[in-house]
């Protein structure tokens, strides 16, 4: 664990390094950056604290809003080093299962809000919402509906990286380079991002305002024709977005009315996050379907779920016509068992509770204080997220332009420092592991004070 990176391959950093920058295709980099500098290779990992060549940095992210349990615990490496000792492999296809497969769908329906009892495993959050994609296909076919196709998403979207799911995105960036277009079949309603689309309305009247927008594409398209609607409860890629009370309940009673199924893409904030162990806890209100993956293994190994409420399932299951979806992956028995593990994990220290009666309002009282600087216009939290909006106007919630890369300044400052936080576009976005403490909230918003100075002091300065 503590061995130095050159002796883990026999080869020293700098091979290591000239390694990956030839031959690692890295996700959502830019190209210009590794050949600029060589990547950052981290090789160790303990508690909230990763550690690579030499320095240790206090990971506010939980490397992806992932490592909810946190990082190197031992009960996950015994247990996967066991599971994978007993029963390496064994798929799921044509009547099989295994016993750590079967108990963790018994486990997560017994979680889940009530009637969701049924559970598909996939590998990450992308095919747990494309695995949805061809529920939902699948189950208006069954009724004999066909025409019902079209999925409603919103502005700001990120549902996942795989064809269909880019095309959910409401970010243009990540499609118009491969040619991806949301097309007729994807209709895009607005977000409840008051503080950047609100206007002159109170955040509960945009809330209000961007639930009719879903109704308004709903009678757009005719009802007879739209399948879905897609949500994540915390909007948390494009900026921690956290809607207000009122939005959610009104969601659902719009989709119901219009006999229009509701997806909650739980990846983020579902198992504990928002202080609840799902989000539609947290918002009050029901899914029909909902998809789980980054806190299902705490990052410690790749399985994601996709969770169907029974008047789903059992269309889903009571027709001649076969589900014809699966991977060779699904229900792993190792991922099964780490997963299982996990949220043994978290009910035993009883991590979510932890988040709503203790960690998380302290979180969210402690970064308010950032609101003080002049460059930030709004902290939102929700749970252990947060959102820290950068604004060049406080009054009138004007951004600074996006060019100026002000997020990146300021992550690359508390960075420095030794703190992990990430930028997208003018916020920053904080996902702590669960078992953060208050100290290391503390030296966050120490961290983050002076990185916002900083970067103030340098604007001011032109
Ligand atoms: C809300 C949401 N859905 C889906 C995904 C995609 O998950 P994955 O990266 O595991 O495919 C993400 C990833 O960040 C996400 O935030």
């Amino acid at each position: 664990m503590d061995q130095p990176l050159n002796d883990q391959h026999g080869m020293s950093l700098e091979e290591l390094q000239a390694l990956d920058q030839k031959h690692h295709l890295h996700p959502f980099t830019a190209a210009s950056a590794l050949r600029q500098a060589p990547p950052f290779l981290i090789d160790n990992a303990d508690g909230c604290y990763v550690m690579g060549q030499g320095i240790r940095l206090l990971d506010m992210m939980a490397g992806l809003g992932c490592v909810n349990i946190g990082y190197g615990r031992e009960e996950l490496s015994t247990t996967a080093q066991k599971a994978m000792q007993t029963l390496s492999y064994y798929h799921s296809f044509s009547a099989v299962s295994n016993p750590t497969a079967a108990a963790l769908a018994g486990r997560i329906a017994a979680l889940a809000p009530d009637g969701m009892n049924k559970v598909f495993f996939a590998n990450s959050g992308s095919e747990a919402n494309e695995t949805i994609l061809k529920v939902i296909a699948f189950y208006w076919r069954q009724l004999g509906k066909p025409e019902k196709r079209i999925i409603i998403t919103r502005d700001y979207a990120y549902h996942g990286s795989t064809i269909a799911t880019t095309a959910l995105n409401g970010n243009a960036a990540m499609q118009e380079p491969f040619g991806i277009e949301s097309g007729p079949d994807i209709l895009r309603a607005a977000a409840p991002f008051w503080y950047r689309d609100g206007g002159d309305l109170t955040p509960e009247e945009h809330g209000l305002a961007a639930a009719k927008s879903i109704e308004e594409k709903i009678l757009e398209a005719g009802a007879d024709n739209v399948a879905a609607v897609f949500v994540e409860p915390v909007q948390a890629t494009m900026g921690a977005i956290i809607p207000p009370d009122v939005y959610f309940p009104e969601v659902e009673r719009i989709c119901r009315k219009y006999n229009v199924l509701l997806v909650a893409d739980e990846v983020v904030t579902g198992l504990g996050r928002t202080g609840h162990w799902f989000a539609q806890e947290t918002f009050g209100f029901k899914a029909d379907i909902m998809t789980l993956a980054k806190g299902l293994s705490s990052g410690y190994c790749p399985i994601s779920a996709a969770v169907l409420h029974d008047d789903i399932a059992t269309v889903i299951e009571d027709g001649e016509t076969v589900f014809q979806h699966g991977f060779t992956t699904s229900a792993h028995p190792v991922m099964a068992a780490v997963a299982l593990r996990n949220l043994d994990v978290i009910a035993e220290e009883r991590l979510v509770e932890r988040i709503h009666d203790d960690i998380g309002p302290y979180f969210s009282q402690k970064l308010q204080e950032l609101s003080a600087s002049p460059i930030v216009g709004e902290v939102r939290t929700c749970g252990l997220i947060a959102g820290i909006e950068l604004v060049q106007d406080k009054a009138t919630r004007t951004q600074y332009p996006i060019e100026l890369a002000l997020c990146e300044h300021v992550s690359q400052a508390a960075l420095v420092r030794g703190v992990i936080v990430r930028p997208t576009g003018n916020a920053l976005v904080l996902c702590p592991p669960f078992i953060a403490s208050r100290a290391e909230i503390d030296l966050t918003v120490d961290v983050l004070q002076q990185a916002l100075e900083d970067v103030h002091s340098a604007l001011v300065a032109g």
